[in-house]
């Protein structure tokens, strides 16, 4: 049973304020739920939790006791991925069928953190004989985790599971859109034994609550998922403290593709990567950089394949539900008809579905002839929107995919694997995929180039975010 309260030290808890505030789910706009308005107060005593749990019973844990709770956690996950999915419907929209697979991910990701947490090792330093040097990989202590709405149970445990494995405590404030499966997977890690304080959730606002744990001088890392402009805050706002932080901030992603690939597969791959989960995705395939040659049939197979898709609330497993909020609504349509403005041609869609009275519905949408420098080609969109262009030379794909202030994600779909190379190596972004779009999952590592972002998540560099280097020197 979800409580609805914040998840402090072990027990529900109210706002310290008593205000509580309301989330919707997105098809129908009607309030699901309502849950804690946290702030400044409720995180300091998440925080307080959270330190004295470093230094409780969870610090004594050997690494391989640490990760037996983190493998039962997904269990319990695993057990309940049902209830949980359709709770991540309610609250974001999503099709039920998604939402399965992202409880899929959530397992795999405790998972793989799970088997780390005794293989974390340090180094012996090569000094003169007279000397024994080491290192200890020591956890940070109290993480800070500032999620975004888009996979809400997906983000929370990309980086909570590795600062779980390093030995680290943790306060999550959850996105406000979204706040519900935290906390159902907070009782969940309470069920399978892990100790009060070592997971804290408090629901809120991001300038009240998510504020409030970047300043807290007790929280010793910031990860946060989210906007560009938020990052900017953020990173800003943690200096007071010397906090490190690993910031994830979108991307403007460009798929490549050349007249030698496998077409049908490169179709495959823009419908999944510029489609599923509505377009809200930091990786998405925004931008289709088609060579001359080929552009004419690309589009008109796209278009062909994107008008059978259906749109419809979550839990009737459409191909698309509706977008998260009212404010993303208002967002991806202002976008709709700026690229209209632009003269971008609209190959399909460009509206809102004319079926639906009520929801954050939007039509899945192409636009072709987009110049590379217009804004749809350069902004975040974070909708079911792509914007197709056509380049010439290799110099040229290279010059438009570069061409943006984000580096997250970029692809290439070719047959000749020595100008994929050539492109991989030139392509600025964290990163890049050849003949298939995501490919990687929980082992690979991943994060932006420029204004992206920096710090990885995901694999054994996902869990270095957690830990610190200590130096032992030692004169023998
Ligand atoms: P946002 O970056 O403002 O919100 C993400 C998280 O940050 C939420 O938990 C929010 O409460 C928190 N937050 C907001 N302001 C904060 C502050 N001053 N201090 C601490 N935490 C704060 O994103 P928003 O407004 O929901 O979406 C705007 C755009 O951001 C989207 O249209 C999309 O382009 C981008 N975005 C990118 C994501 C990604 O996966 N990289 C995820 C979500 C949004
Ligand atoms: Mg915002």
């Amino acid at each position: 049973m979800i409580r609805n309260q914040n998840f402090v030290d072990g027990k529900w808890a109210a706002s310290r304020s008593g205000k509580r505030f309301e989330t919707v789910n997105p098809a129908t706009e009607e309030v699901i739920a309502d849950v804690p308005r946290g702030d400044a107060s409720d995180i300091d005593a998440a925080v307080r939790a959270a330190d004295a749990a470093m230094k409780g019973e969870w610090s004594k844990l050997a690494p391989a006791e640490r990760g037996r709770l983190i493998f039962k956690l997904a269990r319990a996950i695993e057990a309940h991925s049902e209830e949980l999915a359709r709770l991540e419907t309610a609250d974001n929209g999503k099709p039920l069928r998604d939402a399965l697979g992202d409880m899929e991910g959530v397992v795999s990701t405790l998972e793989f953190n799970a088997g780390a947490a005794d293989k974390l090792q340090g180094d012996t330093i090569a000094l003169p004989k007279q000397y024994v040097d080491f290192t200890w990989l020591e956890p940070l202590g109290v993480t800070g985790h500032i999620i975004p709405w888009n996979f809400p149970l997906g983000m929370a445990t990309r980086s909570i599971a590795p600062a779980l494995t390093a030995g680290c405590t943790v306060v999550l404030k959850p996105a406000e859109q979204t706040p519900l499966t935290a906390l159902r997977f907070a009782e969940l890690a309470q069920e399978v034994g892990l100790p009060d304080g070592v997971l804290n959730v408090v629901t809120g606002f991001g300038p009240e609550s998510g504020a409030a744990l970047v300043e807290h001088p007790l929280v010793r890392g910031i990860t946060f998922t989210g906007s560009v402009e938020t990052g900017k805050l953020i990173m800003r706002a943690a200096a007071a403290t010397i906090k490190p932080v690993v910031l994830e901030l979108g991307g403007k992603n460009a798929l490549i593709v050349f007249p030698d690939a496998d077409l049908n597969k490169a179709l495959d791959d823009v419908m999944e990567g510029i489609f599923h989960n509505c377009g809200q995705v930091c990786s998405a395939i925004s931008r289709l950089v088609l060579h001359r040659d080929i552009h004419d049939e690309f589009v008109e197979c796209l278009r062909a394949r994107v008008s059978k898709l259906t749109v419809g609330p979550g839990m009737s497993n459409p191909d698309i539900g509706p977008l998260v909020s009212e404010e993303q609504y208002t967002r991806v349509h202002n976008y709709l008809a700026l690229g209209k403005e632009n003269g971008a041609r609209v190959v399909l869609g460009g509206g809102r579905p004319k079926e639906f009275e009520k929801g954050y519905f939007v039509e899945p949408t192409i636009f072709d002839r987009v110049s590379p420098d217009a804004r749809i080609a350069q902004e975040e969109i974070f909708g079911p929107v792509v914007a197709a262009m056509t380049f010439e030379t290799e110099d040229e794909a290279v010059a438009i995919a570069n061409g943006v202030p984000y580096g997250l994600s970029s692809g290439v779909h070719t047959q000749n694997i020595t100008r994929a190379l050539r492109l991989a190596r030139r392509l600025q972004t964290g990163s890049v995929w050849i003949n298939e779009w995501y490919i990687g999952g929980v082992q690979a590592p991943t994060g932006g180039y420029k204004e992206s972002g920096f710090g990885r998540e995901r694999g054994l560099a996902g869990i270095m975010n957690y830990v610190q280097v200590k130096n032992v020197g030692i004169r023998i």
